[in-house]
């Protein structure tokens, strides 16, 4: 074929057509045909334990917020066909952002449609020309993009260390405005950040402080607000992104603050503005299960419980998992190249069990991870299922022995 602007992709197609020869599976398309319940699903006929859709609090079949979904549908119709600055501001939109208020005790709160627009929205617009953003060097795409998007001066520091986050701060001129850009969990393996002493260095060198609580919402801290609010430094973090995808069970992303000025991203915000709203249905879902989230504290306990049990599982078994101790909801079972991981993978799919695939460059250093989200909807049983699918798999793909 002659070469065109595809030809950059050849490697890439390549790969996938190379992997599809093996006639293993493609993990990046797999089709769910019905959904049970948070945590199980029917793929190919087959009846599967979901242990990887960060639907970690179980919220997507919550009756309440199936009866909120149901009346704004009725109520309101489908969806509102315009930006949040023209006609797209409906009422559940602003009651979604006065559940944010309430459960992060911040005075400002604003959605956009999804986190990863929020990242993108907040970040390309709060940092401009001649100002800096100083970001961990495993933050999320959406943080990255957000970076590229606006004009702000970038500068990486190396994942979740201090002294670097210290050196870095200390060659940028004292006078420029900085934005420090920290997650609470980062999700590919699960780790938390040293956030306290993140702030004190990021606040000894007069930086503003964004903390990105995406996969710690519901589960961190006496309210669920996240890691920052677990290690007290709720005076200290600025901003604080979020999403409905995970926790809350829906779709949508935000951002909180207490930051006086915060109302005039709403007129500057490219992704907020030149885009359509939610539908109201999505956002009166996401209110109703914000409103529960903070008095989860049974949920909370569970999933720590399920988390534990299936650390511990893999640990015993042989696995390398990508922290010491658990830390988060997400499990990363590490392994040494793609064919292993998708072979390890199918195993499991194939004994009932859906677990994500991610690879370069999604993921730090190179690294092929089966990536565990556990959910505080799995039952005692579902757990044991789960760590004797893995037993098996990982023994018959050679991962364990
Ligand atoms: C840390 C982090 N921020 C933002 C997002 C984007 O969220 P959403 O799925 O709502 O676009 C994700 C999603 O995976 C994430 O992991």
């Amino acid at each position: 074929m002659k070469p065109d602007l595809f030809s950059k992709f050849d490697p890439l197609i390549a790969e996938r057509e190379a992997l599809a020869a093996t006639g293993v599976r493609d993990p990046f398309g797999i089709v769910m045909d019905e959904i049970k319940s948070p945590t199980v699903a029917i793929i190919r006929g087959k009846e599967t334990i979901l242990v990887g859709t960060y639907n970690y609090m179980g919220m997507t079949f919550d009756p309440d917020v199936i009866e909120a979904a149901k009346t704004a549908l009725d109520e309101f119709g489908t969806g509102t066909n315009g930006s949040r600055v023209l006609n797209g501001t409906y009422k559940d939109h602003h009651d979604v952002e006065e559940a944010l208020k309430e459960f992060y005790g911040t005075k400002h709160a604003m959605v956009f449609s999804t986190g990863y627009q929020a990242n993108l929205g907040f970040v390309s617009a709060i940092a401009g020309r001649g100002d800096y953003i100083i970001l961990d060097a495993d933050s999320h795409a959406s943080i990255y993009d957000g970076c590229a998007m606006g004009n702000a001066e970038v500068v990486r520091f190396r994942h979740n260390n201090v002294e670097d986050l210290d050196k870095r701060l200390g060659r940028i001129p004292a006078e420029a405005h900085k934005l420090v850009i920290l997650e609470g969990v980062y999700s590919m393996v699960g780790d938390i950040a040293p956030l306290v002493e993140m702030v004190a260095v990021a606040k000894k060198h007069g930086a503003m402080i964004m903390s990105d609580e995406a996969h710690s919402m519901g589960f961190y801290g006496p309210n669920g607000r996240g890691v920052y609010e677990e290690l007290g430094l709720e005076d200290d973090i600025d901003f604080v992104v979020g999403t409905f995808s995970k926790s809350v069970g829906t779709v949508g992303g935000f951002v909180v603050s207490n930051h006086p000025k915060f109302e005039v991203l709403r007129f500057v915000s490219r992704p907020y503005i030149f885009t359509a709203s939610l539908p109201p249905s999505v956002v009166a879902a996401a209110a109703a299960s914000i409103r529960k989230l903070r008095f989860a504290h049974n949920k909370r306990a569970h999933l720590w419980e399920n988390t534990r049990a299936v650390h511990a599982g893999l640990r015993e078994m042989g696995y390398t998992l990508g922290t010491e101790t658990p830390q988060s909801a997400i499990i990363a079972v590490m392994l040494p190249d793609q064919q292993q991981a998708v072979v390890t993978w199918e195993a499991l799919l194939n004994a009932g069990v859906y677990v994500n695939v991610a690879r370069p460059p999604a993921t730090p250093n190179g690294m092929f991870l089966l990536r565990c989200s556990l959910s505080a909807e799995h039952t005692p049983e579902q757990i044991k299922a789960i760590l004797a699918a893995f037993k098996a798999a990982g023994q018959a793909s050679g991962a364990i022995s």
